[in-house]
């Protein structure tokens, strides 16, 4: 895994948005992977400031990782709010090119194999953007999921309900429970990953993500199987990575 270093979040975004600008180079109709949460924001609103200074977005597909099960789509925290709000808008997508797993569908098996199709019918994912979680989910794929996990509904470890307990006025009870998810092995055919994460909180994930076993313990691990990964962190999310995984003008 490639390892980029920033002093902080906007920095990290920076150089977030600089990778993936320089991986989709001219291509006039990339498939994009999205995720949500607080980690890609300083990084859509980098790109955001690209799109500005031309580049053109408008033919991009993109795939949403996950959306929680049963949370009305205009809830202002349900993922296709979330898209709307900080990916199409700023990003000049295309709304009827974005897809965002049926989270509301009556029949959440049925929407999740439609997810698959439809990722399939695009031609696949070219450029993955992930944020980890402080367990080391990546998409909403838990600990014990299994590397050849395909888009399914899942349930959401405690820890998840309370970290994303901030999007829902901190009250856990407010969080849903469930939600579908791209699976691990739908992510890593993904032809290229970006993950990015900052703060101290994801430090220790990191760490094991790149430096322990492949383990479904830490669903991140399974990126290590990924010939084409960035991580982009800030120096706190850095932290406990070993000086062996930095990069050599990492201030040693
Ligand atoms: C979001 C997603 C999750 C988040 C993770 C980190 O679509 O799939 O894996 O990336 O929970 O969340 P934040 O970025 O809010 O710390």
């Amino acid at each position: 895994m490639r390892i980029l270093l920033s002093p902080d979040a906007t920095g990290a975004g920076v150089a977030a948005a600089a990778v993936i600008a320089s991986s989709l180079g001219d291509r006039p109709a990339p498939v994009l992977g999205v995720a949500t949460g607080s980690s890609p924001q300083p990084l859509y609103r980098a790109l955001a400031g690209r799109v500005q200074a031309g580049l053109d977005l408008a033919r991009a597909t993109a795939f949403a990782l996950d959306e929680y099960v049963g949370l009305p789509v205009d809830h202002p925290e349900s993922y296709h709010s979330v898209i709307a709000r900080e990916v199409i808008g700023p990003l000049g997508l295309d709304p009827s090119r974005v897809h965002v797993p049926e989270g509301i569908s009556a029949d959440p098996v049925a929407a999740a194999a439609r997810y698959e199709a439809a990722i399939a019918a695009a031609g696949g994912v070219d450029l993955q953007i992930l944020g980890i979680g402080a367990n080391g989910h990546i998409g909403f794929n838990e600990p014990g999921s299994a590397p050849d996990s395909r888009t399914r509904v899942v349930d959401l470890a405690p820890r998840t309900v309370a970290d994303n307990s901030r999007f829902f006025d901190g009250d856990t009870g407010l969080v849903p429970t469930r939600a579908l998810t791209q699976g691990i092995g739908t992510i890593l055919e993904a032809r290229e990953i970006v993950l990015i994460a900052w703060g101290e909180s994801k430090a220790d994930a990191l760490a094991r993500a790149v430096e322990g076993p492949q383990t479904a313990e830490l669903p991140a691990s399974f990126l290590q199987r990924h010939d084409r990964v960035t991580l982009v962190l800030d120096a706190a999310a850095a932290s406990r990575l070993s000086s062996a995984s930095l990069p050599v003008d990492a201030g040693r």
